[in-house]
C-alpha cells in the first residue's frame, strides 16, 4: 500500500552548484549525502516535512542519470511513493498493467528496496517505489 510521498527527485549536472542553491539560497536543510553504486548515482538529501527532496548526480559521468541530463537536461526525474509491501503493490500494478523499469526491485539509498514504474505506462512520469527496511528516514 502506498504510504506516503516518499522523495522527489531532482537530475543536477553540478551538485556543488545545486547543494548550494537548495541550501543556501532556499534555505532548506541537507541531512547528508550518498552514492548509491548500484544505481551509478551521487545523492544528496533536503528533508522536509514528511517527505524530502533528493538531488541526483551521475557517478563518473555515468549511469541512467547521465542518459537523463543528455536527454533532457536538468529537472525533475521522478517521484518516489513509500509502500509498506513493496512486492504487493509490484503485483497489484502488473495486474493493471503498469510496467516497471527492471523486473525485480533493487537496493535503494537508505536501505531500501526501490523499484521504477516505467514513464510510458504512467503518463510520462518516471515512479519509484521504495520500502524502507524499518521506520522511515
Ligand atoms: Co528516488
Amino acid at each position: 500500500m502506498i504510504i506516503g510521498l516518499d522523495h522527489i527527485a531532482i537530475a543536477v549536472a553540478d551538485m556543488d552548484v545545486a547543494i548550494a542553491r537548495f541550501l543556501e539560497d532556499f534555505g532548506v536543510p541537507m541531512s547528508g549525502r550518498e552514492d548509491v553504486p548500484t544505481e551509478q548515482t551521487s545523492t544528496a538529501f533536503f528533508p522536509l516535512p514528511g517527505t524530502r527532496i533528493e538531488l541526483v548526480t551521475p557517478l563518473d559521468g555515468l549511469g541512467p542519470i547521465a542518459a537523463s541530463i543528455d536527454k533532457r537536461g536538468e529537472g525533475i526525474h521522478h517521484i518516489c511513493f513509500r509502500t509498506d509491501d513493496l512486492d504487493a503493490d509490484i503485483q497489484r500494478l502488473r495486474g493493471k498493467g503498469y510496467r516497471f523499469t527492471s523486473e525485480q526491485p533493487r537496493p535503494g539509498a537508505h536501505g531500501t528496496r526501490v523499484i521504477f514504474v516505467h514513464p510510458k505506462s504512467a503518463g510520462g512520469v518516471l515512479i519509484e517505489l521504495a520500502e524502507h527496511p524499518s521506520e522511515p528516514t
